[in-house]
């Protein structure tokens, strides 16, 4: 069976609401297409007028983060159940910015994961080395952990409709997108260890995107290869290019 291929925007900390709409507004006929799932993840204030402005468009809404406990005295933090009500499908965890900014672990992520399947949310869980970490040669063994620790709890059939982003730290925000053939073998490790832990056709359904400086002409050639599953991106995904790497067939 075919994936269909997922290609989501990141935006992190850019667009105020005027400009979410704005931005939506001229990307919407960019990035109209029936061949893959499009998903702009926004900041949370964002998040309300974006739906609003994506209504009758392909275009899915997302966050960028979530808390995992349901209502109480956390200040500042968002809940699953405000999310769903502002017509959220999508949720990035463990994205690098936050894991390195914000104290993010992979025990939170995974309590994240499994509060987000509680309610219908689509995790994009972000897995990735640092440079050190690549030329250590320990890229696969960092990667398996955050993957098993993300995913401890969580089912089969969870698994089978979640999203992983395989997001080399170093490829983030710094033009150096990793080669074709170094994102496709981890993309393929990740599967690999899907297997490992649930079995072959959980491994054959989930979806893994590949993030870190995608852009228009890097594309193509990232979503062509057999374990890459569409991408991730932050920077060209407030551009007018967002419509031709969602359109890169
Ligand atoms: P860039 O595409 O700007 O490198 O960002 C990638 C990213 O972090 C997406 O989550």
């Amino acid at each position: 069976m075919a994936r269909r291929k997922i290609i989501a925007g990141n935006w992190k900390m850019n667009m105020t609401p005027t400009e979410a709409v704005e931005l939506i507004n001229t990307l919407k006929p960019l990035v109209a297409t029936e061949d893959a799932d499009v998903v702009f993840c926004v900041p949370a204030i964002d998040i309300i007028p974006a739906v609003e402005a994506a209504k009758g468009s392909n275009i899915q809404i997302g966050a960028e983060n979530m808390y995992f406990e349901e209502k109480g005295a956390y200040t500042g933090e968002i809940s699953p159940a405000m999310l769903t009500d502002a017509g959220v499908k999508y949720v990035v965890l463990g994205h690098s910015e936050r894991r390195e900014y914000f104290a993010e672990t992979s025990e939170t992520v995974n309590k994240k994961m499994l509060k987000a399947f509680e309610h219908g949310i689509t995790p994009i869980m972000c897995c990735g080395e640092t440079l050190t970490q690549r030329e250590q040669g320990v890229t696969m063994d960092f990667i398996r952990q955050q993957v098993k620790v993300g995913f401890q709890g969580v089912t089969k059939e969870q698994a089978a409709v979640a999203v992983i982003a395989y997001e080399p730290i170093w490829a983030i925000g710094t033009g150096k997108t990793a080669t074709t053939e170094q994102a496709q073998e981890v993309c393929k490790g990740i599967r690999e260890c899907i297997a490992q832990i649930y079995d072959q056709a959980t491994a054959d359904a989930i979806r893994i995107q590949y993030g870190g400086s995608v852009n228009a002409a890097t594309a193509p050639e990232l979503f062509a290869q057999p374990d890459i599953d569409g991408g991730l991106v932050g920077g060209a995904a407030l551009k007018p290019d967002f419509g031709k790497i969602v359109n890169w067939k």
